[in-house]
């Protein structure tokens, strides 16, 4: 699909008014200055989804989804940004530019058309046949004696896979589906040039969905136990990769973004299990261990996950291994230790939901885990406490926060005896220099003291008129406090992109449904300032905060007073003290002039 250029984009979002589209599927009543409908993204009786026309944007002020049209239609209808973008263009006679497609891409994207055409087909047909009274018959009785009814069936389209070699090919054949394509899609096999049988006989099947519910795979578990594999699933096709693909990628979406978490079971039974309690934010791997890309996959359905594994040492060993990628995607990771030997199929069937949903809120960082299975294997040796240093620094080396690591190190201080200092040269970092992250905590709505960085951002959303402002003082450059110095950045760029703020488009540029929501809930509600009280606020703000200079020149008044007492009480040592002080208050002065300066002459040159 590629990228669709930024002028197309603009020139489908001035067309496509929200209040139409969003009108267009759901009904809306005019309310004040805004439209009132029932959010279709959670049940509701009482509308709280509310659609602005001067903002075009949409929030639900019950469920916190919210966003531009094209986010309307990414959500409602489980598109991609480029469809959502498309299909609006079609809409309202945008002409995109044909992008040239080569011969090659042509035959891959009809390739895979096909390909998952024939899957879906089969996924149909063994769903039908699970549901048939004669042939499927023992396959549901031996889902129902697993505690799997209808709704799983219907929500998995589930299926069984008749004792039979042609079975699929005959259904296949009789719906005119070339056969070499349900060869190259694994479901039947090659026997000869000419002829070919059906891959999955006798097995339960699970057809494996991609993001947007398309059926590019199928698992299918053996229904007795002469005739193993206890699973088999499609080979790798051009449209399936085991090592990219996570099992219950469709149904767990939306939950996953209700929850904000994302749990990672093991297997199949696993995640219908959980599914059937309620639990669905769920997804499973194909019988492999995680991969990079299993992990990315998992931090867009949600902003972290939830390992849940056997705790016993092959779960615990896979789980560990599992932590840098974590690390790496900066996924936060925790882990859901179970009994030895039991998978949540199993504890659910012998505990229950309540036990399982305790477990949950109890479990802990995967860094956490590890380090404390690092210490357990210290044996008090001077080369053993080398050893769990060695196999720790890397880990602690990978993350970003510097508050999380210096927690860390001082559970290793008091654990292993060698001190902070040393971990820090260890990490090969200097303890104070302060580091900016990219992906920082979020606006905690529980801590309602908001940051000052969050307050300016809440009154320029408001008085979008005075973005200027913020971009002429130099307190940017001292926002300290993420998620604030991206959206700050944002509303600057948006500003002079278009002379005003398109909200729209900055809420399209955040990657964060929570802070999507926080910021489309501001522009929504009436502001919290009057204008002359804001303004002096923001004043205030960027003044007090776009020179530190202040701060610092108070303290040297005070300083110089605490001289002069201590010069009339003839205390040496103590204006000695004050000396030193003032000589470092001084030079800190002078530095952070050198640096306004700086910034004020890369200013001019711009
Ligand atoms: P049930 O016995 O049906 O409850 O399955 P389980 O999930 O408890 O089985 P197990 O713990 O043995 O396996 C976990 C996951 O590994 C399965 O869901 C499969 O995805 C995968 N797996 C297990 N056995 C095989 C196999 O023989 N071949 C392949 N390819 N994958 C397997
Ligand atoms: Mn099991």
């Amino acid at each position: 699909m590629g990228q669709i250029n930024r002028e197309i984009i603009e020139e489908v979002r001035a067309a496509a008014n929200i209040v139409d589209v969003v009108g267009s599927s759901i009904s809306l009543r005019k309310r004040g200055k805004n439209y009132l409908g029932l959010c279709p993204f959670h049940g509701e009786k009482e509308p709280s989804f509310t659609v602005s026309d001067e903002k075009q944007i949409f929030h639900c002020f019950g469920c916190g989804a919210s966003g531009s049209v094209f986010d309307f239609l990414m959500r409602s209808r489980n598109l991609s940004f480029a469809e959502a973008v498309k299909e609006l263009a079609k809409r309202f006679s945008i002409s995109l530019p044909q992008r040239q497609e080569t011969g090659q891409a042509k035959r891959m994207r009809e390739l895979a058309e096909r390909l998952r055409h024939v899957n879906e087909l089969a996924a149909g047909y063994f769903n039908q046949v699970l549901l048939d009274k004669g042939t499927g018959e023992m396959a549901l009785a031996y889902l129902q004696s697993r505690g799997m009814g209808p709704e799983v069936i219907q929500d998995f389209q589930l299926g069984y896979a008749p004792q039979s070699w042609d079975g699929l090919k005959r259904f296949l054949l009789s719906r005119k589906v070339d056969l070499k394509t349900a060869v190259q899609a694994g479901l039947l096999v090659k026997k000869s040039e000419r002829d070919c049988y059906d891959r999955f006989r006798h097995r339960l099947m699970f057809p494996i969905k991609d993001m947007r519910g398309r059926t590019v795979a199928f698992g299918g578990r053996a229904l007795d136990e002469e005739n193993p594999p206890k699973y088999l699933n499609s080979p790798e096709t051009p449209i399936f990769h085991k090592g990219r693909t996570l099992y219950g990628l469709a149904t767990a979406r939306e939950a996953c973004r209700r929850h904000k978490e994302a749990l990672v079971v093991e297997g199949y039974f696993d995640l219908l299990a959980l599914y059937n309690q309620g639990i669905q934010q769920v997804v499973a791997p194909l019988g492999t261990a995680l991969t990079l890309h299993h992990v990315r996959l998992l931090s867009r359905l949600a902003p972290q996950a939830v390992l849940v594994f056997d705790g016993d040492q092959p779960g615990m060993r896979a789980a560990m291994r599992s932590l840098e990628l974590f690390l790496r995607e900066k996924l936060p990771a925790r882990l859901l230790a179970l009994p030895e030997g039991m998978d949540p199929d199993d504890f659910l069937a012998r505990e229950g939901r309540e036990p399982f949903a305790l477990l949950l809120e109890e479990a802990r960082p995967l860094m956490e885990i590890f380090l404390e299975q690092s210490i357990a294997e210290y044996d008090g040796s001077v080369e053993g406490r080398l050893k769990v240093v060695r196999q720790v620094t890397p880990m602690l080396k990978l993350l970003d926060s510097r508050v999380t690591q210096e927690g860390y190190l001082r559970m290793l201080d008091q654990r292993l005896g060698v001190s902070e200092e040393v971990l820090w040269a260890e990490l090969g970092l200097d303890r104070t220099s302060r580091v900016v992250t990219a992906r920082g905590p979020k606006p905690d709505r529980a801590t309602r003291i908001p940051a000052w960085e969050e307050e300016i951002v809440r009154i320029l959303v408001h008085y979008p008129n005075w973005i200027p402002l913020l971009e002429k003082s130099s307190a940017l450059d001292n926002f300290q406090v993420n998620p604030w110095v991206e959206v700050a950045g944002l509303l600057i760029k948006h500003y002079q992109e278009g002379g005003n703020l398109a909200l729209s488009g900055l809420l399209m540029d955040l990657q964060d449904d929570d802070l999507k929501n926080v910021i489309s809930g501001w522009s929504l509600e009436s502001s919290p300032w009057r204008e002359e009280a804001a303004h002096a606020r923001l004043r205030e703000y960027l003044e007090g905060i776009g020179s530190r200079r202040r701060q610092l020149q108070d303290e040297l008044k005070r300083l110089r007073e605490e001289i002069r007492a201590a010069e009339r009480s003839q205390d040496q040592s103590r204006i000695a003290e004050l000396l030193a002080e003032l000589q470092a208050k001084k030079a800190a002065l002078l530095a952070k002039e050198a640096n306004d300066k700086a910034n004020l002459s890369r200013g001019e040159m711009v």
